[in-house]
């Protein structure tokens, strides 16, 4: 067991917090927003992820994980994780002031030869220069890049079952402390240079943003072939080498990491002078998708006196509640501008999503947002919407057009009913008879659901 502290209790903090507690370490949380504290004391999760109420409380019974705003209380830590945000920054860098105050907190408190690894996203040679501030240098604390690689909705399962362990550190006896930490999870270690596992953790979530708008850009030709972007997907998907996950076209991308972390690497390489046409045309087909969309809707409208769209899902995707980069509420916003009303449902997200957008009417349920409505669109594909009541929604709404932002609704059988059923690559022929569209989560073999996303 080791004395271990982890500065944020934010998304990625509290996972690190309660996972490491779960390996057996006494973990002190450290979080200074009072409000996020005192929730957190009382028994109060400021975000939704699956699995991780019970190790937080179950840790903190057993009396391994403790929450606190003294960083007096990291006195006895021999390794300190730094996991608090970086948000986008002017130009699209990352902000790293968040970073910098955290350590420069915790240096007068920290024992000295502590371990300090950074989980939050930075810049390549973000740790290079924290470890060489007077401060850290003279308090002997040795930086260590930990990049981590959760997802929303799988974070537990992906701390605890990792792909791999990326320690980026100058030292063998650094390398060799960091792993001890995670000596219990049945994991490859991948010990690196620090900015090498910096720039690793940025390419990894570029390179997935890629995937995306590439199947979306080639969806844009399905559409214009009449052609089958499933199928394309799932063809190609089998290729070893290029594999099944995020080829799933529709909406885009949204979270609060690649949108942040693409621009970010842009704004870096320009620095550096480095040309990136890649990655620049990455964000703009995403910004596309979701132009794309609400172009769909406004078309679909015309000539509507006081038009009603709802729309389903606002999570950036399911299985959270977080609405950050919600391609959803872009273009709610869009179609607002536009004297659209909207509606929107989310089984999780509502409060979130009305903090963002005020003027948004959010609805307790899916059939009481698509009452009278003139159009549906469907932005994120949570379960409870794979048994809706399709014979029901057309009694319920005004219009019949269905726009199936993440292609996962049966388009054959929503045809049938007379829907106008507009998707992101998949073809008419397919609506008429001659085939059938897969349904929603995981039906579309290799290509969406479990273990291939
Ligand atoms: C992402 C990475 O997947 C994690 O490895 C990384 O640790 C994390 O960012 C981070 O940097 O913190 P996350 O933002 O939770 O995780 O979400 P993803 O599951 O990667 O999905 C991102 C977006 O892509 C979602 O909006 C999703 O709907 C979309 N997506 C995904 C597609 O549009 N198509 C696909 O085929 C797959």
């Amino acid at each position: 067991m080791e004395q271990l502290a982890v500065l944020g209790a934010g998304y990625v903090g509290l996972v690190t917090a309660a996972c490491l507690a779960e390996l057996g370490h006494r973990v002190t949380c450290i979080e200074v927003d009072g409000r996020r504290l005192m929730a957190l004391k009382a028994g109060q999760l400021p975000i939704y992820e699956r699995g991780l109420p019970e190790l937080i409380w179950g840790n903190a019974q057993r009396g391994r994980l403790f929450f606190s705003d003294d960083f007096g209380e990291i006195a006895d830590a021999d390794a300190i994780f730094v996991a608090v945000p970086t948000p986008s920054g002017e130009n699209g860098e990352a902000d790293i002031s968040f970073v910098r105050q955290a350590v420069y907190s915790l240096i007068p408190h920290a024992k000295r030869g502590v371990l300090l690894i950074i989980k939050s996203t930075v810049p390549v040679g973000t740790a290079d220069r924290i470890s060489q501030l007077p401060p850290v240098l003279k308090a002997g604390i040795e930086v260590v890049s930990n990049p981590e690689f959760l997802r929303q909705g799988t974070a537990v399962r992906d701390f605890l079952q990792p792909e791999r362990v990326v320690i980026g550190a100058e030292s063998a006896q650094a390398v060799e402390r960091v792993a001890r930490i995670y000596a219990s999870l049945e994991a490859s270690i991948v010990s690196v240079d620090r900015r090498s596992a910096e720039l690793a953790k940025y390419t990894a979530n570029a390179l997935l943003a890629t995937r995306i708008s590439f199947i979306n850009e080639i969806s844009h030709i399905a559409t214009a072939v009449n052609a089958d972007i499933d199928d394309v997907a799932r063809i190609v998907g089998m290729d070893r080498r290029i594999g099944p996950a995020f080829l799933r076209s529709g909406l885009g991308w949204g979270g609060s990491c690649f949108p942040k972390d693409v621009l970010a690497l842009t704004s870096a390489a320009a620095r550096y002078g480095c040309h990136t046409p890649i990655l620049r045309a990455v964000y703009e087909i995403n910004e596309l998708q979701r132009e794309h969309a609400a172009q769909l809707l406004i078309d679909a409208l015309h000539g509507i006196d006081d038009p009603i769209v709802a729309v389903l899902g606002v999570a950036f995707k399911p299985n959270t509640d977080d609405v950050r980069g919600s391609p959803a509420l872009t273009i709610a916003e869009r179609l607002l501008g536009n004297g659209v009303t909207v509606r929107i449902h989310d089984p999780f997200a509502l409060v979130n999503a009305s903090d963002v957008l005020a003027r948004i009417d959010c609805r307790p349920d899916p059939y009481s947002a698509l009452e009278g409505a003139d159009a549906l669109l469907l932005a994120t594909e949570w379960e409870e919407y794979e048994t809706l009541d399709w014979t029901l929604v057309r009694e319920t709404m005004r219009g019949k057009t269905v726009v199936d932002g993440r292609n996962v609704l049966n388009g054959g059988h929503l045809t049938e009913l007379g829907f106008r059923y507009r998707s992101f690559g998949r073809p008419e022929h397919k609506l008429n008879g001659n085939g059938t569209h897969h349904n929603i989560n995981g039906s579309i073999p290799g290509v969406a659901g479990e273990g291939v996303e």
